[in-house]
């Protein structure tokens, strides 16, 4: 084990096994419906990928960026979006994918915003989720993971925009962080 993990909280096998089941569900609801995928950047990059590439619907799709976190590792209760959408949302079924919701702050601002410019619907998919940090109501419609409230890094996820590449998902050890 590399010294800044914990150890292995989900393994690369379970991330791809989860994926695919994701993937059956996301195509079951989706198959008939003029579909946005909009991928929240960075975190969600590989979790979107992959999962796009195991759905046989072919939705639209788009990219967006916010921020509320800085290189803290608690949330600093206001988000900046850095990168809107291309496309329109309207006459859209919108689908967020996210890797994480914590406090549920940043998915209950972005899907109001998005939902302020009328699309058919939001809902959210995301890999991970800490129902423990919850502070903010927010419906996560498709989940890959209830996991606890430890923080994550790997398969996307970062701290301070390190560890984005690993293809397991590990807890961080606190003394990185001084946690
Ligand atoms: P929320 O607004 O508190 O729900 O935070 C969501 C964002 O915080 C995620 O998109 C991540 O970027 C970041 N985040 C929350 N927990 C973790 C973690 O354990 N590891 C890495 N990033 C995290
Ligand atoms: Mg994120």
């Amino acid at each position: 084990m590399k010294p800044d993990y914990e150890r292995i909280l989900i393994s690369e096998n379970e991330i791809a096994a989860r994926i695919a089941e994701l993937a059956a569900e996301l195509d079951r609801d989706y198959a008939d419906k003029d579909a946005l995928f909009v991928c929240i950047l960075k975190g969600s990059v590989f979790f979107f990928s992959d999962l796009l590439k195991e759905m046989k619907t072919m939705p639209v799709i788009d990219f967006m960026a916010a921020s509320s976190y800085g290189n803290a590792t608690v949330s600093s209760g206001t988000l900046n979006i850095t990168k809107d959408l291309c496309v329109s949302v309207q006459g859209k079924h919108v689908v967020l994918i996210e890797d994480i919701v914590d406090s549920g702050f940043t998915l209950s601002r972005l899907k109001e915003h998005l939902l302020s410019r009328h699309p058919l619907s939001v809902r959210i998919c995301t890999l991970l989720n800490k129902p423990d940090r919850r502070t903010v109501d927010v419906e996560v419609d498709y989940c890959g993971f209830d996991i606890p409230d430890e923080f994550v890094v790997g398969y996307g996820l970062d701290y301070a925009e390190k560890y984005r590449n690993e293809k397991d998902i590990y807890i961080l050890s606190r003394s990185v962080y001084g946690g």
